[in-house]
């Protein structure tokens, strides 16, 4: 169907009056949807300017003692506090009129992931915005939108949150786990990342495994060209990185092959784990990390399932034909065993 032949709602409508109070809750979920898309602006805000940081163990605090730690206008700074509380962040006593930042909040966005996975998500989203004309074309149309069409706040976000999500510390304890692939990249041995974007883990690999050769690949030349230039500037002389697509990954005989958050995103994703099989070593070992769905759409059906749906269907899924990523470990496990994996055990990290 052509954007000229849009489906249009049937020409009766439910009655309004005979659904009442539902209507109106509907009507009040979509305030919160708002409120909640806006919120992760605002949050991101917080983290940028310091606000979080200035109400962080704090206690209460007006307006004004708290636009007094920051160089943010003390109107915003009033309006952000009372949108905050608004969404639950903050407490409000309306007696001193101050607001305070409770301590899990603070756990949450200060001290843990929180802030800065939201920061990156606001990243990504401004890129998303920004090419909402053009998406919205390719989604009504049936086109496809690949990682190329984006912006680049989109690479760059997206980069952020790797780099939040997977640390190198959990990379390293991922790998240790792998029976004796850590002994054998210490030793030296080969390594291929496959849609490596900015490349976050594949220079973790490097900077883990000194010895070891590693090789960063992604069909995107300017995420490739913006990997070169931070490995460059990090002076890693054991990582490369070459524009390629995943079902033609250059080389063989690796003895780790790596699929970061990318295998959901190939739009042939049985071809390049037919390529990894084939890549590998004798002794060789894949690594898939993929965001931790349920297998059944009902069990997806929550705020975790809800918000993989979106991504998948605004980032991931647009890309090919395959359906959605949300599934992706039930769809990873059937790749697995068709791409000629049968009996190998498949080690999968999940991203929560
Ligand atoms: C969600 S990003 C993950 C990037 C990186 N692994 C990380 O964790 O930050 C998915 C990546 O897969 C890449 N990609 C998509 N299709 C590909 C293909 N057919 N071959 C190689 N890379 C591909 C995209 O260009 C993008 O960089």
């Amino acid at each position: 169907m052509s954007t000229m032949e849009q489906a249009r709602p049937a020409d009766v409508a439910p009655d309004a009056a005979d659904l009442g109070a539902a209507v109106e809750e509907q009507m009040a979920k979509i305030v919160t949807e708002l409120g909640a898309a806006l919120g992760v602006l605002l949050t991101s805000l917080g983290t940028r300017s310091g606000l979080w940081a200035a109400l962080a163990g704090a206690g209460p605090l007006t307006t004004a003692e708290v636009a007094a730690k920051v160089s943010v206008e003390p109107s915003l700074v009033r309006e952000w506090l009372r949108a905050q509380a608004a969404g639950g962040y903050l407490d409000y006593d309306p007696v001193t009129g101050t607001f305070t930042l409770p301590d899990a909040v603070a756990a949450a966005i200060c001290y843990g992931p929180g802030g800065a996975l939201v920061d990156a998500a606001a990243t990504m989203f401004s890129s998303m915005g920004e090419g909402f004309p053009a998406f919205s074309e390719a989604f009504s149309s049936g086109q496809g939108f690949g990682w190329h069409q984006r912006t680049a706040a989109h690479w760059h976000g997206t980069d952020a949150f790797t780099r939040v999500a997977l640390p190198d510390d959990l990379i390293a304890a991922v790998i240790g786990a792998m029976g004796d692939v850590a002994a054998v990249l210490t030793a030296g041995g080969s390594v291929a990342d496959v849609g490596c974007g900015y490349g976050a883990p594949t220079m973790a690999i490097a900077g883990l495994f000194p010895a070891a050769r590693v090789l960063g690949i992604d069909y995107h030349d300017a995420s490739i060209a913006h990997s070169r230039a931070e490995a460059a500037r990090r002076g890693a002389g054991n990582v490369r990185f070459e524009v390629a697509a995943a079902s033609g990954l250059p080389g063989q005989d690796y003895d780790l092959i790596t699929f970061f958050d990318s295998l959901h995103d190939i739009g042939d994703p049985l071809g390049a784990l037919r390529r990894a099989r084939q890549a590998l070593g004798p002794d060789g070992a894949v690594l898939l990390v993929e965001p931790l769905g349920a297998d059944d759409v009902q069990d997806n059906l929550n705020p975790n399932g809800r918000m993989f749906y979106a991504i998948s269907t605004l980032a991931c899924t647009p890309k090919h034909s395959l359906g959605s990523s949300t599934d992706a470990a039930g769809l990873a496990t059937r790749l697995w065993y068709h791409a000629g994996f049968v009996g190998a055990p498949a080690f999968e990290a999940m991203i929560r």
